[in-house]
């Protein structure tokens, strides 16, 4: 049986003091959760967020990392720096990252190694756009953002990626996409994973789905087979709402 983890991410949204009163505030309300409750916060945040939830079930995460382990990368953060302060997780390839920052298949792959190698797990994002959808391609173009992201890494390495589920088309928008297209969409992904690693390791890996998640649909989306949980972009950052959906 896999677990279900609830992860918000927090875009470019929270202050140190703002982040710490979520937590204070989160902490009660999905204390006795037998899901995985994680928070991806804005660097800024993370040392704050790693000592307000210490000594409770909440985890924390980065939303991005860079790939080298040091060098002339300003303005960048390594996965050794993200460990050095006790993150867990890290957010990586997020359709925004891809489509602001000119983030593609290759770097994410070298990131999700180099979060590896500094013990950090990653959340990997893949997603089609709507165009893709009408065109008839959103699954192969997930199935290939899911092959060449995990391109290269060890079985183990495998089983511990979280992959999150995130059509474009339904972020922030308030779009969900149906139950069932979710699920087919993630069962297609597992499919993939199967061909490439094995079933076993496929019927391990934790598969998100992500976009415009809410506490009104949340509980629908996790009684599906194949969703293993959400990542929650807006709707995280009420610490009520959240909790409404960790405990849906
Ligand atoms: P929304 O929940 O705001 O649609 O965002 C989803 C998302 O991008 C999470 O990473």
């Amino acid at each position: 049986m896999r677990k279900r983890i609830v992860a918000g991410n927090w875009k470019m949204n929270m202050l140190p003091n703002e982040a710490i009163h979520f937590i204070e505030e989160l902490t009660p309300l999905v204390k006795d959760t037998k899901n995985e409750v994680i928070l991806c916060v804005p660097y800024t945040d993370l040392f704050y967020a790693i000592l307000t939830a210490q000594n409770t079930n909440i985890k924390i995460g980065a939303q991005n990392m860079h790939f080298e382990d040091k060098g002339a990368y300003t303005g960048e953060v390594s996965g050794e720096m993200l460990k050095s302060i006790n993150v867990e997780y890290v957010i990586i390839g997020h359709s925004e990252r891809r489509q602001y920052f000119n983030e593609t298949d290759e770097t994410v792959n070298k990131k999700i190694k180099s979060a590896f190698k500094y013990g950090l797990k990653p959340i990997v994002c893949v997603g089609e756009t709507l165009e893709q959808r009408e065109e008839g391609i959103a699954e192969e173009v997930i199935t290939k953002q899911t092959e060449l992201a995990l391109a290269g890494l060890s079985d183990e390495q495998v089983k511990n990626t979280i992959i999150a589920y995130e059509p474009i088309w339904a972020i922030g928008t308030g779009k969900t996409a149906t139950k069932e297209d979710a699920n087919n969409s993630i069962r297609a992904i597992r499919n993939k994973i199967a061909k490439i690693y094995g079933q076993i390791i496929a019927d391990s890996v934790i598969i998100q789905y992500g976009g415009s998640v809410k506490s009104s649909n949340a509980k629908e989306l996790f009684e599906m087979s194949d969703i293993d949980g959400a990542l929650v972009g807006g709707a995280s950052l009420k610490a009520d709402e959240f909790s409404k959906i960790v405990n849906a």
